[in-house]
């Protein structure tokens, strides 16, 4: 719940995704980026506005809507621009698949992203869509459920490289299901404390606690 609402552990962890995912919009220190960071962050600000002017004017709604708190099926969406091609979370940033999802003839559509409380979230690009879904096993255990869709006419081998088109959240999903096994053994060590929320990159796992405080709060009213 917590390594999918924040992204300071992309840069360092994520070499694949961070190929066409900006870290920069799940919130950022400023102070702790370098010259080069700096810069970055820039280049990333100055692209929503564009990209998100660009797409609204051909009709398709993209600016951030978040309403994360204050209703029971919380949710946060934007379509967030793709570094390079613009077009698709693969590891050159081009389509995966040839056939597009739609009608919509710009292929640097960026990834409309749609995050649902508690445990689902959801990726539309111009040729393919992901979805994700973390269910609870036990206390100890989450399987994470990822599914790739491509147009239904799209023939494997001749339209898309199944590798091509998974191998991104393939490795990602591995790399946090590694940081999230060593967060776990951390936290049920007898010397662990709790710490608080960093207000520049941990604004949405804190988003996350207020929701879940208030559907406890309604559950036991
Ligand atoms: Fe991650």
């Amino acid at each position: 719940m917590e390594n999918n609402r924040e992204c300071y552990h992309c840069g360092p962890n994520h070499p694949e995704l961070t190929i066409p995912l900006f870290a920069y919009g799940f919130g950022f220190s400023p102070t702790e980026l370098d010259e080069a960071g700096r810069t970055d962050a820039q280049r990333y600000t100055d692209l929503v506005e564009a990209s998100c002017s660009r797409w609204e004017g051909e009709g398709l709604p993209s600016r951030e809507v978040d309403e994360l708190t204050g209703r029971p099926t919380g949710f946060r969406t934007q379509r967030l621009p793709i570094d390079q091609s613009g077009e698709s979370y693969t590891m050159d940033t081009r389509a995966a698949c040839r056939l597009p999802m739609g009608a919509v003839q710009d292929k640097a559509l960026g990834a409309l992203s749609f995050w649902t409380q508690p445990n689902s979230w959801h990726h539309f690009m111009g040729d393919h869509v992901i979805t994700f879904t973390a269910l609870p096993l036990s206390a100890g255990r989450t399987l994470v459920r990822t599914t790739w869709l491509v147009n239904k006419n799209a023939v494997e081998g001749v339209d898309y490289d199944l590798e091509r088109l998974t191998e991104v959240w393939k490795a990602t999903n591995q790399q946090d299901a590694d940081l999230v096994a060593i967060a776990q053994q951390g936290a049920q060590d007898p010397a662990y404390e709790t710490g608080f929320y960093s207000p520049y990159t941990e604004g949405l796992v804190e988003k996350f606690a207020a929701w879940y405080i208030e559907r406890l709060k309604d559950y036991l009213a």
